[in-house]
């Protein structure tokens, strides 16, 4: 089967506010419109469904991602892009992961700086954790390990929304999840 008959897993991560949700959210239906089925798996969504009741110590974590990947790896292998959301800090469990999804899995790492993400404070928790009111907070009181070698790295603070879509459509093209655009099929006018 060639991948773009495939599905794929787009598998965000990064800090929480980091825009990893409004990225997938955007680019869904940008992926409805090329054909694609598509499917969320939100690390918030999720947490009140098939993780509820974990925390966020690094076993819980551990296995709130395990989850978010046998689920994801279902869905992938028949046909569905799958759009995962979820900090997912460590690398290891990235790469248990992509060891299991194989060479359909898509890393984005969401990276505006750390300072973006507490100046948004979109839920208001940076302001708790920063006061201690919530321990083991990413970026704050716990550890996030950036990937090394991510599919793409978008800094949000820097690009907008449709920037960003347009970077991940873009790049699903250079891998071959998705046919190329109108644009690049156009024949060689030998102009540079
Ligand atoms: S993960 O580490 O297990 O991948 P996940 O993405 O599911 O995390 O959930 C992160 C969300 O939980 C954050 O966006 C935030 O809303 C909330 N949250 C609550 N407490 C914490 C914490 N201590 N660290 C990180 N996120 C937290």
């Amino acid at each position: 089967m060639s991948r773009k008959d495939r599905g794929a897993v787009l598998w965000f991560t990064g800090l929480s506010g980091a825009g990893k949700s409004t990225l997938a959210e955007a680019v869904a239906p940008r992926l409805r419109a090329e054909g694609k089925k598509v499917e969320s798996l939100d690390g918030d969504v999720v947490r009140t469904h098939l993780s509820k009741g974990l925390g966020y110590t690094r076993e819980d974590r551990e296995l709130n991602v395990a989850r978010i990947a046998f689920v994801a790896h279902l869905l992938q292998r028949n046909g569905v892009f799958v759009l995962v959301s979820a900090i997912s800090p460590y690398r290891s469990m990235r790469s248990a992961a992509r060891e299991l999804i194989g060479q359909d899995f898509v890393e984005i790492h969401v990276a505006p700086p750390l300072e973006e993400c507490i100046r948004r404070d979109v839920k208001g928790l940076y302001a708790k954790a920063i006061s201690g009111e919530i321990k083991e907070f990413t970026g704050i009181s716990d550890p996030y390990e950036p990937p090394e070698s991510a599919e793409l790295t978008l800094d949000t603070s820097a690009m907008s929304i449709d920037e960003g879509v347009g970077r991940i459509v873009q790049r699903l093209r250079e891998l071959s999840f998705l046919e190329p655009s109108s644009v690049d099929r156009q024949p060689s006018t030998g102009n540079p």
